[in-house]
């Protein structure tokens, strides 16, 4: 399996902390955002990694992550996405990478406080579909929430201004390598950007998407409010932790 992380966009949010940089390399605690969903997939055993970025500082990743050695990898893998389309039009730009095998993804801004090995051998057994992670939060209108019965996800919504369960979709995935067919019959959302919740969505649909519920702290990084707690939980407690 092949990692990819996610780190195009604007990161308009965090204005004007993002005027002259790109949002994954503002630091958070004592390293630059785009470390931690590095080290999520070095740490899940992942040794072949692309890094989706765009913008106007897309060369400042080589400059600083160059091969990636200082995560113990040979080699690093950069593609660039030419426009903010979306975490799935994003997503699109690694088919030649992953060449036909599954992925796992991570969103650029999310961090974690324990390791997804366990998620990644789980996934490895189901051979194909997808897996999500859930967790709890108190502000799931700003998220893809799950609707769950028993053991499936019933349905996705992407920040409903009603959410119809507690439970964030986090932003880690895994795919089959049906993925990037998934994305291609894509329409643009209401926002105008491919959603990676409609592709969640299509797999529902199939009956091939499971989940599991995330243990430890996880955020994203977004906005001021995730940024500054982000580093909070860095500082205090670390990332990317073994779980035993
Ligand atoms: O953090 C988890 C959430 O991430 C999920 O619960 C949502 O379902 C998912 O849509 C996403 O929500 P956000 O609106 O917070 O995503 P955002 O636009 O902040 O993008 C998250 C990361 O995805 C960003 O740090 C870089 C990458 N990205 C995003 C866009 C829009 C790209 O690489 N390209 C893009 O065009």
């Amino acid at each position: 399996m092949k990692g990819v992380v996610l780190a195009g966009g604007t990161g308009s949010r965090l204005f004007p902390l993002t005027k002259v940089t790109n949002k994954h390399l503002l630091p958070v605690f004592n390293k630059p955002m785009i470390y931690y969903p590095i080290q999520t997939l070095v740490d899940a055993g992942f040794t072949e990694i692309l890094l989706v970025t765009g913008g106007k500082n897309a060369g400042e990743f080589l400059r600083l992550l160059g091969n990636g050695k200082e995560f113990g990898l040979h080699h690093m893998n950069y593609t660039y996405q030419e426009r903010e389309g979306g975490i799935a039009e994003a997503l699109g730009l690694a088919e030649h990478f992953a060449d036909g095998q599954p992925i796992c993804v991570v969103l650029g801004d999310n961090l974690i406080e324990y390791n997804i090995r366990q998620a990644a051998e789980s996934f490895k057994r189901q051979g194909k579909g997808a897996r999500v992670i859930l967790k709890k939060v108190p502000d799931a209108q700003r998220f893809g929430v799950a609707e769950v019965r028993g053991e499936q996800v019933i349905r996705i919504e992407e920040k409903p201004q009603v959410p119809k369960s507690d439970y964030a979709v986090i932003g880690i995935y895994f795919y089959d390598g049906s993925v990037f067919e998934k994305i291609r019959k894509l329409k643009p959302s209401g926002r105008g950007e491919l959603e990676i919740t409609d592709v969640n969505n299509d797999y529902i649909e199939e009956g091939t998407l499971t989940y599991e519920i995330l243990e430890g702290w996880w955020t994203d990084a977004g906005t001021f409010e995730s940024l500054l707690r982000a580093n909070n939980f860095v500082a205090q407690t670390g990332a990317n932790k073994p779980t035993s």
